[in-house]
């Protein structure tokens, strides 16, 4: 469809059609109207009221009133950049009809979002905390959101524990201390009392954790994905941001002195090197399982607190994203950019993942929030490149004018001939996965194993890197008020690694805890699930 045809600068040539250059223009009211004065409001006499007629004065001031919109609950100091992400070849037609990721001709814009998870909008860029990295693919076929972070797992393995994990994570409730950084009571207490945490754990306190630059960083979908094929062949897969600079990350010493001294440092250095002509290079790559071994690992592939190890899946390229352009307006695009994992095309699906499935609900219902509108979609940063044609109109700050009386399907008023009906048009279909089960609040057996590969990633560092890691944990750690608290993370470090325990425990002044057996959480402990998890039942 040629009014689909897309490439780098479609994006661009629509964003251009929004774009305001006040340089040499009269000033005017929002109503066009040309001001003459600006700088003295109207009053009654010069040293009298002002007076309520002043449209200009109320109008800039209403303005500035309601310039502050919510900032993300999470990941709310941010950093974007366009540019666009090309295949390499033609190899992934095998495993996706994904256009975007089989043409090796097409140049597919991307806006990229960077981020600090726990801060709020004016924290420090150089903190200790997970970095995201979200990506959003205008291509002809809509928009792919890939909303991944830096590290490839994630803390909790179930939804409904988020709320938990953000609120022992955030600023204490009383005092908002501290702004930004795991060392953090609450949040270690909550860590410590959910060993599902312990895999990011390890990543968290590792140099991944205070990266060098936002274009030094890896990225990862976390989730085990579908891809399917032309044929309606499904496939899982992990999908990789492979930064082409390599994964650098600064010193702690250094991160902490840079928060002081320039705490826009991640941000500066985005922009700064995209103006220079330095653009940012990121690989896509993936890894692949066929759909008849998704039971032949020792992990669960829905569990996202699993990576797949490399040498069991190889990890396969796919093609480039250059960032190649500073977004012109900070509010409009960095601010107003929506992105939501559920945002897929055809020849990508997910997966069962409980994480994965609870995010499905969790980005629109927080945009609803930040925008106060369903209408968050045609905002220009937003809206795909393609057409966009459907039922849905009105509500806050709609923009598109819709003609006609039709808003409804089925109908024969407004050209719907029975041709044009969804199902005959080669849309998006959902994956036929078979699914069946009592109803039951749980979790699968085959999702408890939170050691071993926290363990994995703690053999697989070299000995400078442990002792970033050990030193991490003394400061973190080192900050936590309560005696209890300290013991059982320090019983959690020692399962993953008896020596890591016992050098975090040395340098926070506890013992190691004898018995340890922390394998669930209090609240897991004792009810129906547990003990059926206990019996290994799914
Ligand atoms: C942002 C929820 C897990 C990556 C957000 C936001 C929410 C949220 C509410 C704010 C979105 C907005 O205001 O536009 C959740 C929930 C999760 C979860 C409920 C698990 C149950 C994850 C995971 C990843 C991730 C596993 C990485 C794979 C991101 C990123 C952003 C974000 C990168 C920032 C997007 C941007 O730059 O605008 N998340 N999240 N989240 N989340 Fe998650």
């Amino acid at each position: 469809d040629p009014s689909r045809k897309v490439d780098q600068n479609t994006k661009n040539h629509q964003l251009a059609s929004f774009r305001e250059d006040p340089k040499d223009q009269y000033m005017t009211t929002d109503q066009g109207v040309r001001v003459n004065h600006t700088d003295d409001s109207l009053k009654a006499g010069s040293r009298g009221p002002t007076i309520m007629e002043d449209f200009h004065f109320r109008e800039k001031m209403t303005h500035l009133d309601h310039e502050s919109i919510p900032e993300r609950v999470v990941h709310a100091r941010g950093s974007g950049a366009h540019g666009y992400f090309q295949p390499y070849n033609d190899s992934m037609k095998e495993y996706t009809k994904a256009k975007f990721l089989t043409d090796p001709n097409s140049k597919t814009p991307v806006f990229v979002r960077f981020s600090t998870v726990v801060g709020s909008r004016g924290s420090a860029d150089t903190v200790r905390d997970v970095r995201g990295f979200a990506t959003k693919f205008y291509t002809e076929e809509g928009n792919y959101d890939l909303v991944g972070n830096n590290i490839p797992v994630f803390f909790i393995q179930d939804a409904i524990k988020f709320p938990d994990l953000v609120h022992a994570i955030k600023p204490d409730p009383d005092n908002e201390i501290p702004q930004a950084s795991a060392a953090h009571d609450t949040f270690w207490d909550f860590a410590s009392l959910m060993p599902e945490t312990n895999h990011m754990l390890m990543w968290v306190l590792s140099d991944r954790a205070i990266p060098r630059s936002f274009r030094m960083m890896d990225g990862f979908g976390v989730h085990t994905f579908r891809f399917i094929n032309e044929a309606g062949k499904s496939r899982f897969v992990k999908l990789h941001w492979r930064s082409l600079l390599g994964a650098h990350s600064l010193m702690w010493d250094e991160a902490q002195k840079l928060g002081g001294k320039d705490s826009d440092w991640l941000r500066r250095d985005l922009w700064d090197a995209i103006e220079k002509g330095d653009y940012p290079e990121f690989e896509l790559s993936v890894q692949i399982v066929e759909e008849e071994d998704e039971f032949k690992f020792d992990f669960d592939l829905l569990d996202p607190t699993k990576i797949i190890p490399e040498e069991l899946v190889p990890l396969q390229p796919i093609g480039k994203m250059v960032l190649n352009r500073n977004p012109d307006n900070f509010f409009a695009e960095t601010e107003q950019v929506a992105f939501h994992p559920g945002n897929l095309v055809p020849g990508i699906d997910v997966t069962n993942d409980p994480l994965l499935q609870g995010r499905l609900f969790s980005y629109i219902d927080t945009q609803l929030n930040r925008f106060h509108s369903s209408n968050f979609g045609e905002l220009p940063i937003n809206r795909p490149v393609c057409p966009v044609h459907n039922q849905q109109g009105a509500g806050f700050m709609r923009q598109t004018i819709n003609k006609g009386k039709v808003n409804y399907w089925p109908n024969s008023l407004g050209g719907g001939c029975p041709m044009m009906a969804p199902e005959n048009m080669n849309g998006y279909v959902h994956h036929m996965e078979m699914v069946e089960g009592h109803k039951v609040r749980a979790r699968s057996a085959s999702f408890n194993d939170h050691y071993s590969q926290a363990t994995m990633f703690w053999n697989s560092m070299t000995e400078p890197e442990k002792k970033h890691i050990i030193a991490a944990a003394h400061f973190e750690l080192g900050k936590v008020q309560s005696k209890e608290v300290r013991e059982c993370m320090v019983g959690q470090f020692h399962k993953i690694a008896p020596e890591f325990g016992k050098s975090v425990a040395e340098g926070v002044g506890v013992e190691v805890p004898t018995n340890f057996e922390q394998e669930l959480t209090g609240n897991y402990k004792d009810n129906e699930a547990s003990k059926m998890m206990k019996k290994g039942k799914s």
